[in-house]
């Protein structure tokens, strides 16, 4: 993936004194001592990250650790006070105001909390709104915003006032406004968190596809965890203008830095996150044409197994063995693993949520896992899950 976005040591303080505020900074003094001393409020406090094109990337943090700041300074509706802000390259922390207009107008869509409709224009005007301020024509618009309109869904509502649609559809013309200028980066600052439950799981599920089609990339504000896990391919958690941890859902939930991620990752069903991939026990396996009975079952007592796996020379798993079944077959004096192998075992890929593989124990067997090439990539027993799942995070 190439990056997108890259942020560099990026500061904002919000008040006049912001030169006496950022040596203060500079010196080690806290947020809260800054404001004691200036009356000036640290809003980011030192930010480096990068987002990668395409990526889906989630900013968490408690009311006022910095998120919206963060995301404003990304399209300059608010000036930082110091640092770099590279889009495709370019530093727009240090571009004038008109490149900036052109910056906005090409590569950066905002999506807001409160949808930010006009109540007087219709469904399909407020689509083509954004294009009306690029320039674009009355019947290019009227195309564009009925094309993007048949994308959520809402091609039937296009003459009516926003007045009219209830509050999810009302968001999700907010989100076909943001769709409809072909911006590559939407920005969306708490854009579900006024949606009832179900309405907002639903948005949740049309940006997820919608993200899988056009393949935007975007910054997503949220509040909730269970949000930010769902949506996020990396998720960037803040804390009094800082970054506190940044990974993989998956990251937070199995090593959560400290005890302020804890609060957040304790709500989430580890389930959900957790995969497949990063709950491997064994590695080992036997490979057809190389190993032997005899050699297999000395692997088996090595690695303490009671299964284990066969792969073929391009390390595709082919079937599973069982440690008695080997005892037995070398009394017999029999040497052709083949003869005695399973061959149908559960296979799921790395990237599977721990959720959706507990029915495939139903046959006692540990499960074998593969990457996307169909490579052998170890195994899962049910014990790795549950212990997984039962550590306290
Ligand atoms: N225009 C402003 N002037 C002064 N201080 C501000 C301004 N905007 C934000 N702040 C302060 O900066 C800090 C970060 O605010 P920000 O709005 O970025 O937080 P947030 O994480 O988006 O919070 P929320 O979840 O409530 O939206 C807060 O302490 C806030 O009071
Ligand atoms: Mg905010």
């Amino acid at each position: 993936m190439s990056t997108k976005i890259v942020i560099e040591n990026l500061i904002k303080i919000y008040g006049k004194k912001h030169i006496a505020a950022l040596k203060l900074f500079r010196e080690g003094k806290t947020r809260d001592e800054i404001l004691q001393s200036t009356g000036n409020v640290l809003g980011l406090a030192d930010v480096s990250l990068e987002i990668g094109k395409g990526e889906l990337f989630v900013i968490m943090g408690l009311s006022g650790s910095g998120k919206s700041t963060l995301v404003r300074c990304i399209n300059r509706l608010i000036n930082p006070t110091s640092g770099h802000i590279y889009i495709d390259g370019e530093d727009i922390a240090h571009v004038d105001e008109k490149r900036m207009r052109e910056i906005r107008l090409k590569k950066i869509s905002m999506v807001f909390q409160r949808f930010g409709l006009f109540p007087h224009k219709t469904v399909a005007e407020n689509v083509g709104y954004g294009l009306k301020i690029r320039g674009v024509d009355t019947s290019h618009r009227r195309q564009k915003a009925l094309e993007t309109l048949e994308v959520v869904g809402l091609e039937k509502w296009a003459d009516y006032k926003p007045t009219s649609l209830s509050g999810g559809m009302q968001q999700r013309v907010g989100l076909a406004r943001a769709l409809a200028t072909d911006a590559e980066i939407l920005l969306m600052d708490e854009a579900f968190s006024a949606l009832d439950p179900l309405t907002r799981g639903e948005m949740q599920d049309e940006l997820l596809r919608l993200q899988k089609e056009l393949q935007k990339t975007i910054v997503f504000i949220s509040h909730d965890m269970q949000e930010g896990m769902k949506l996020g391919d990396r998720i960037a958690v803040m804390k009094d203008g800082a970054i506190v941890q940044l990974g993989t859902p998956e990251d937070l939930v199995i090593n959560p830095v400290n005890d302020y991620i804890k609060g957040f990752t304790e709500e989430v069903n580890s389930a959900q996150v957790i995969r497949v991939g990063s709950v491997i026990s064994k590695k080992v396996s036997l490979k057809i044409g190389q190993d032997s009975i005899s050699s297999g079952l000395k692997k088996m007592l090595n690695h303490n197994l009671q299964f284990i796996y066969v792969v073929d020379d391009q390390n595709k798993p082919i079937g599973l063995v069982k440690k008695k079944n080997l005892e037995s077959s070398l009394k017999q004096g029999k040497e052709d693993i083949k003869t005695i192998m399973e061959t149908d075992f559960p296979i799921v890929d790395t990237y599977t949520c721990l959720e959706d593989i507990f029915y495939l124990y139903k046959q006692g067997f540990p499960l074998a896992v593969i990457d996307e090439k169909k490579e052998f990539q170890g195994m899962v027993k049910a014990v790795d899950v549950l212990t997984s799942l039962g550590e306290p995070n």
